[in-house]
């Protein structure tokens, strides 16, 4: 088991440090900013599809479906498609609306989670074409969809998924600047740039990983709060979502995430000086805003710890504890920002003597209703 695990002491472990490798073998022979060219043949096959589409339903469960709220501000900001994304188990009951021109994309790392799938198989039967994004080659989700592209994260044995979210976060990041570029909804700078800014993510990440003493102090420091708030805004608030599932998964401690704006109608009611809220804070339009959440957070005697932009000076003076990531455009942003999330959960868990692979009560693939 310990060669299994390349001698990491967990998978979890194993599979956060292997996203270098991953989201690389999910860019490469596709991302090819040198000749401007983004080849899948997924995408490339139906594009007037997914150009012409009328709305885009992105449907996931879990860690999936917040990748689906990334792709929600991809799309809509460099498509100008209008997205919705649902959770499949709700999008199935409701009899939703489905139009002619309406584009699915279904988001699963295991290809076999039954909420997704039922909600997948009622949608074709109304006519819906179905693109699929998924990790498991050949499983149920990939044969049903119409079209789709895989994430190549490799096999994921840690419940939590971590490498298959990064994996799935650059499938779409590259569709949406397919569509985009195809639709003529982004310039040929802007498609150029993000691509050089996708490209250099496994180097970005390489460099958050080569260093994990300070999330490991920071996760000794709170392992005993009972609960933990996520704040963040833009491109970054699925980012906080995902921070605190993984954390409630791995270290049973209670956590909420929450658009950093939205904390004032709720949860600012909860922050005491006992309370950590962790705070997605990376250079992005929305930046002197959530300067000023932090100030909000500090005033009331809140423990903020900080997801931060290297050399940024501002958050890391008012912030208890700070984790740096490299600098990167803010469409790209979540594939960094959410790297030391997934190792503040995973230290917090191994700090608390858990099974931080198997925690109790979850699956890693839930195939049924
Ligand atoms: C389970 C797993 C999660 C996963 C979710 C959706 O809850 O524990 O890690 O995000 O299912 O799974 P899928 O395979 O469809 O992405």
């Amino acid at each position: 088991a310990a060669i299994e695990k390349g001698g990491y002491e967990h998978f979890m472990l194993k599979e956060i440090h292997e996203q270098p490798d991953t989201i690389f073998d999910c860019l490469r022979g596709r991302l090819l900013p040198q000749s401007g060219q983004i080849i899948m043949s997924g995408v490339d096959n139906h594009i007037d599809a997914l150009k012409n589409a009328q709305r885009i339903i992105i449907v996931a469960c879990g860690t999936s479906w917040h990748a689906g709220l990334v792709a929600e501000y991809q799309i809509e900001e460099l498509c100008r498609i209008p997205v919705e994304v649902e959770y499949a188990s709700e999008f199935r009951y409701r009899n939703p609306v489905i139009n002619e021109g309406d584009v699915i994309i279904a988001i699963s790392q295991s290809g076999e989670t039954a909420d997704t799938l039922v909600a997948l198989e009622s949608a074709k039967e109304k006519g819906a074409f179905i693109f699929g994004v998924v990790n498991a080659v050949g499983s149920s989700i990939a044969r049903l969809s119409n079209a789709g592209a895989y994430t190549h994260a490799g096999p994921e044995i840690g419940v939590a998924s971590t490498k298959a979210f990064t994996g799935q976060l650059a499938v779409l990041t590259m569709m949406a600047l397919k569509i985009g570029y195809a639709k003529g909804t982004i310039s040929e700078a802007r498609y150029m740039q993000l691509m050089h800014e996708l490209q250099a993510v496994p180097e970005k990440v390489k460099e958050i990983l080569a260093d994990t003493s300070v999330i490991q102090n920071i996760a000794a420091k709170y392992k005993d709060a009972h609960d933990f708030l996520f704040l963040g805004r833009g491109y970054n608030f699925p980012v906080a979502l995902e921070g605190a599932l993984k954390l409630k998964e791995i270290s049973y401690i209670h956590a909420e995430g929450y658009p950093a704006a939205e904390m004032k109608h709720g949860p600012i009611a909860l922050v005491d000086d006992q309370l950590p809220v962790v705070f997605v804070a990376t250079k992005d339009s929305y930046y002197e805003k959530i300067v000023s959440n932090v100030q909000e957070i500090k005033a009331r005697k809140g423990k903020v710890i900080a997801v931060a932009t290297a050399a940024d000076d501002v958050i890391p003076g008012m912030a208890d504890d700070v984790m740096f990531v490299p600098d990167a455009d803010e469409v790209i942003a979540p594939l960094l920002s959410t790297i030391p999330l997934q190792l503040l959960s995973y230290y917090v868990g191994l700090a608390k003597g858990l099974d931080v692979d198997k925690p109790r009560n979850l699956a890693k693939s839930v195939t049924v209703e």
